[in-house]
């Protein structure tokens, strides 16, 4: 391990301080590096650059490793459930008993929205994209809830943070309600998060609700999957509208918007889109190929990601997953045996192995989730819903951090130099 680098830039010679975390990579302290030489770096994409240090959340791309609090993300999913992994990533522990009652708590007092909230939703289109809903009624919040939006009080980002939680599945289902002409559903705080989650999508006033233990499993896993993944787009989007000093509710509003890029969030469900386009197992090969046509724009949707290079630890959990729910639920979906061929030709492809191409969390996911029945459109929407935690955190430890500051990168200017305004007559 080094203590500094050196570099000699425009004419200097510089000792840059090499910080390092408690594992990973070291990163070189560049705060003083335009102030001393005149110049900045170039990374566009950033994928050479740390933009804060956190301790929530460790990826080793090429080891396939995801720890959330230092806690591998396969016993997580295992051994712990939604509530838990909350916690942990909000608080720092895994919660005592006592703890996970008292959170648990919490969370279900705040899961009702408030009444005004709901005529909202009827002024979207039935046909409105459920993520465009989201990022509404999200966003809306704070006009509802000021007494949690001073972020220089602990105790209101705390409140709001419970409330974000508490609320998305409310929001998600009331979404996918209003698109189906169903009635919303209201919490139910008897069932667990999930299974909440599950009664308000998926049942109506007519009938009692009955839980179905496998398939509430299967989501609080695919919830704990995705509950938090360091600083990726979305949640680098949460800080960045976090450090101008927006309240939570509009930083939340701003990360689902950028979660629902189909190279983020809408993976999943451009994956299964692509699944069903393939259709038949004999179809693959011209999708490969198309996929390695530098000519053709087309991608294998849930495959590649810009930090595993090796596999997805998500994606080996997930696969047992869809066994599990697709043997109960029975259904025998073709898809499926797509995705499961195309996974097995792509790996031997020696086009995807020199480019360290993987499936990831998503190539699956939305085999599970069509299976449950959820609509392709509620896939992001379901994604947004579990991310709210590690946003939350994400947020939270930007905001406790006495060294941080607005985010304000810089830019490479290649445009026209400075030249005199033509008056409109005179213009060519
Ligand atoms: N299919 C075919 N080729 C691919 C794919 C793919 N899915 N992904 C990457 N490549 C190729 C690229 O064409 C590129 O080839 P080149 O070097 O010859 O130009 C090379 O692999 C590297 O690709 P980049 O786009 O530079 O890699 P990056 O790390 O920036 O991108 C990303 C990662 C965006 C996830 C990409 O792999 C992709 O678009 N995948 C499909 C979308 C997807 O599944 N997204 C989900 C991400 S996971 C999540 O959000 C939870």
């Amino acid at each position: 391990m080094t203590d500094s680098v050196k570099l000699n830039a425009a004419g200097k010679d510089l000792d840059l301080k090499v910080l390092s975390g408690s594992v990973g990579p070291d990163v070189i302290d560049i705060r003083k590096l335009y102030a001393q030489t005149g110049m900045f770096t170039y990374d566009p994409g950033f994928t050479s650059t740390a933009s804060c240090d956190s301790a929530i959340t460790y990826i080793d791309g090429d080891e396939g490793v995801l720890l959330h609090r230092g806690y591998p993300i396969g016993q997580l999913a295992e051994k712990s459930n939604f509530m838990e992994v909350c916690h942990l990533l909000l608080n720092g522990e895994l919660p005592t008993k006592d703890e996970l009652d008292k959170f648990s708590y919490t969370i279900s007092r705040h899961t009702m929205l408030h009444e005004q909230l709901a005529t909202f939703y009827r002024g979207f289109r039935r046909d409105a994209h459920p993520m465009a809903i989201m990022c509404g009624v999200v966003g809306a919040l704070s006009a509802f809830y000021q007494d949690s939006a001073d972020i220089t009080d602990p105790q209101q980002r705390m409140i709001a943070s419970h409330r974000l939680i508490a609320k998305m599945p409310t929001i998600a289902a009331m979404a996918y309600k209003y698109s189906i002409g169903q009635p919303f559903m209201s919490p139910k705080n008897n069932l667990s998060y999930t299974g909440n989650f599950l009664q308000m999508t998926f049942g109506v006033p007519a009938e009692e609700y009955v839980v179905n233990p496998v398939v509430e499993k299967a989501m609080d896993r695919i919830f704990i999957l995705h509950a938090d993944h360091e600083q990726n787009a979305s949640t680098s989007t949460v800080r960045l509208a976090g450090s101008s000093g927006a309240n939570p509710f509009a930083c939340i509003a701003a990360g689902i918007a950028c979660l629902w890029g189909p190279a983020h969030g809408g993976a999943n469900e451009a994956a299964l889109n692509m699944l069903r386009e393939i259709g038949t197992v004999d179809r693959i090969p011209e999708y490969i190929a198309r996929a390695k046509d530098k000519n053709d724009p087309f991608r294998l949707m849930g495959f590649g990601h810009r930090v595993y290079k090796n596999y997805d630890p998500r994606a080996t959990v997930m696969q047992q997953t869809v066994r599990e729910v697709l043997g109960e639920l029975g259904v025998t979906d073709p898809v499926f045996d797509v995705a499961i061929a195309l996974e097995e030709m792509a790996l031997s492809d020696p086009y995807f192995i020199e480019k360290k191409l993987f499936p990831n969390v998503d190539f699956y996911s939305g085999v599970i989730l069509s299976a449950i029945g959820f609509p392709t459109t509620m896939f992001t929407a379901l994604f947004a819903l579990a991310r709210t935690v590690g946003w939350v955190a994400q947020w939270n430890e930007m905001i406790s951090d006495p060294e941080q500051k607005i985010g304000r990168p810089r830019q490479l200017y290649t445009g026209p130099t400075q030249r005199d305004f033509v008056p409109l007559a005179d213009r060519t």
